[in-house]
């Protein structure tokens, strides 16, 4: 049995995030530039059933009896064997690495969980479809962020462009025309599962006000997939502005988000948003390409700690 390997990308959400949760359309894209990647090798000479874990991003190496039955490596890979029916397997090594930023809104966590299905299911010798993979993830994901919309295992699945809305079937679209977004990380971890979780307190607090909130940036991801499919890019531009003041209402915004959101601004960005859960982690900004170096600078210099240059639909 050869060593095999997976990986999935990262990923930001150009449009829709949280609204995406209450089944209003959102747009993600993968990033990748930056990937998870799980590798499977035989474990020679270890009684069957036994997986040693090893991620060193994480400071594991234990083996899987070890781990809490509910960690999110654990449940990969028992959700995995689960669906494959198989309860005697040889023995193996998985060991896993990401250069995704932990919980900064980069889709980490779905593609740790990709990448472990997909290679647990190839070592022992099946190839599951990208459906299967992508639900396989979403039950992850839904022990680990409380009411995720899929949206975040669906784009590293697939690893394209998606226009998404909760419980339909995925639709992937045409780029016209490819875009730059330079992507700025304020550095601060940032869990999605809690700015889910508050986001749905006020809702429940007040329906009609959120309700608004989420019907007007699943308008914008609406037209924002017409001006995809024109070729119409600039005009991406205000939409991302609207979308980044209706997360500042929902209260997802933080002071370091907003203050990047500006200087991309201010350095000749077309427009720009937080992208993610938020409260920290990244923001997105759509860019000439000409200017992409010199918008990447000032979020430098306005206190992002990385800044990745991507193009979509290349
Ligand atoms: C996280 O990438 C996007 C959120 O809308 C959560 C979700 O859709 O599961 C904040």
């Amino acid at each position: 049995m050869p060593a095999l390997s997976a990986s999935a990308p990262g990923k930001i959400i150009l449009f829709g995030e949280h609204s995406v949760v209450y089944q209003q359309p959102a747009i993600a894209v993968p990033v990748m530039q930056v990937k998870a990647k799980a590798i499977a090798t035989p474990a020679i000479g270890k009684p069957s059933n036994s997986v040693q874990v090893i991620a060193p991003d994480i400071e594991i190496n234990s083996t899987l009896k070890t781990l809490p039955l509910d960690h999110a490596i654990s449940m990969a890979i028992d959700i995995t064997l689960k669906e494959l029916g198989i309860s005697n397997h040889p023995a193996f090594n998985l060991r896993i690495s990401s250069t995704i930023p932990l919980a900064a809104g980069l889709g980490s966590g779905a593609a740790v969980s990709v990448a472990i299905i997909r290679v647990v299911a190839n070592f022992l010798g099946h190839n599951l479809s990208d459906k299967v993979v992508s639900d396989l993830a979403f039950e992850v994901e839904k022990i680990h962020h409380g009411t995720p919309s899929g949206i975040d295992n669906s784009v590293v699945t697939y690893a394209q462009p998606v226009y998404f809305i909760k419980d339909q079937l995925l639709e992937t679209f045409p780029i016209q025309k490819p875009f730059t977004i330079v992507i700025g990380d304020t550095g601060i971890k940032s869990s999605t599962a809690v700015s889910v979780g508050d986001v749905r307190e006020a809702w429940q607090a007040d329906p009609a006000k959120y309700e608004k909130y989420f019907e007007a940036c699943g308008k914008i991801a609406k037209q924002a997939r017409e001006h995809i499919e024109n070729g119409e890019i600039e005009k991406l531009g205000p939409l991302m502005n609207d979308n980044h003041e209706w997360l500042q209402e929902m209260n997802v915004s933080s002071q370091e988000l907003d203050d990047l959101v500006q200087a991309a601004r201010d350095a000749g960005a077309w427009g720009a948003k937080l992208s993610g859960g938020g409260r920290g982690g990244n923001m997105i900004a759509l860019v000439d390409p000409d200017a992409s170096e010199s918008v990447a600078d000032a979020l430098i210099k306005a206190g992002a700690v990385q800044t990745i240059i991507t193009k979509v639909g290349e």
